[in-house]
């Protein structure tokens, strides 16, 4: 006991071209988590203990890319879907990594039920490593994500919203609506509360005034909960009694103040999830 347990041993971790500082303590080995910095490859998220020895690595690393199938391509933006069962190790290196970020306990061993989608960004040097998320094969509560992270180094720039966006990408194509797992972290329900509402909205610009909470959960893939949760956060959702008793949701929204709102997320210019590029089918 050094009476620290709390703060992060590894403080910083050098991955690619990138030193970040660390957030959270992760359970790497005795003789990694003694240094106050490690080494990641980019590509393959080996840890290594010294830069000589990440150098000679990286001479020698035969990967390029994440293992697994690339499942999506937009111009520079590539993911891949990398199965826990067939790619243990690096699954096992990519939730340590995640861990650093992560407030609140996750897997690191018991990967094989999981399927992992890592988002990278592709230049001459290979694909590297932005964030991902990690998705159960077989939810026996159709959580459509379980832990998502994006670098430090890459956060703020709309990754998370994509990856989220694709992960209600990949529900639909399963024709499920889907839910994040919870407990949320504090960053991962700020994220997950904007991209809610942009959803949300972006349906309602879409349709007519009349359009139901199912409509708006099957064109997002989003549960029936969280549309009306996010819905009644924005004051749109409102009960009313019918003549005969029965109590029915209603709807009203101000169609100038939903354009205004989605006319500053598109002047962002942040990447969507684009139906399009994906190249997949769900696990069976
Ligand atoms: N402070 C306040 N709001 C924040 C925020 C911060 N540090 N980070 C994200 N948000 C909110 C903002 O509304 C932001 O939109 P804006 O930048 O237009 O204001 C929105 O979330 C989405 O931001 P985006 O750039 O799409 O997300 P990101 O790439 O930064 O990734 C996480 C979001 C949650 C994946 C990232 O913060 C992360 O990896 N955190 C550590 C791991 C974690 O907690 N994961 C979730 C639990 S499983
Ligand atoms: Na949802």
């Amino acid at each position: 006991g050094h009476g620290m347990a709390d703060l992060p041993q590894i403080k910083k971790i050098v991955l690619g071209h990138y030193e970040i500082n660390t957030w959270y303590i992760a359970p790497y080995p005795e003789e990694y988590s003694c240094y106050a910095c490690i080494f990641i490859c980019e590509f393959c998220l080996k840890y290594i203990k010294s830069a000589y020895v990440a150098h000679r690595h990286r001479l020698k690393c035969p990967l390029k890319h994440p293992p697994g199938d690339e499942i999506y391509r937009d111009g520079n933006i590539s993911i891949f879907e990398v199965d826990g069962r067939k790619n243990k190790i690096y699954c096992q290196n990519l939730c340590l990594l995640a861990k650093m970020f992560l407030d609140h306990k996750t897997l690191y061993y018991d990967v094989e039920p999981f399927l992992f989608y890592i988002l990278t960004e592709v230049d001459h040097e290979g694909c590297h490593f932005v964030g991902y998320f990690s998705k159960e094969k077989n939810s026996a509560k159709d959580y459509n994500l379980s832990c998502i992270m994006v670098l430090p180094t890459y956060q703020r720039k709309g990754y998370g919203h994509f990856l989220t966006d694709f992960s209600y990408l990949l529900s639909r194509k399963e024709s499920k609506l889907g839910s994040p797992e919870k407990p949320l972290s504090d960053l991962g329900l700020l994220s997950y509360r904007k991209y809610w509402k942009t959803a949300i909205f972006l349906q309602l610009a879409r349709t007519s005034d009349n359009v139901s909470i199912a409509d708006i959960a099957h064109s997002t893939g989003m549960t029936f909960d969280d549309v009306v949760t996010t819905l009644d956060e924005e004051g749109i959702i409102h009960t009313v009694t019918t003549s005969d008793g029965k109590v029915e949701y209603q709807l009203q929204f101000d169609r100038s103040d939903i354009r205004e709102y989605l006319d500053r997320i598109e002047a962002k210019g942040q990447p969507m999830a684009i139906p399009d590029k994906l190249r997949w089918t769900p696990f069976v």
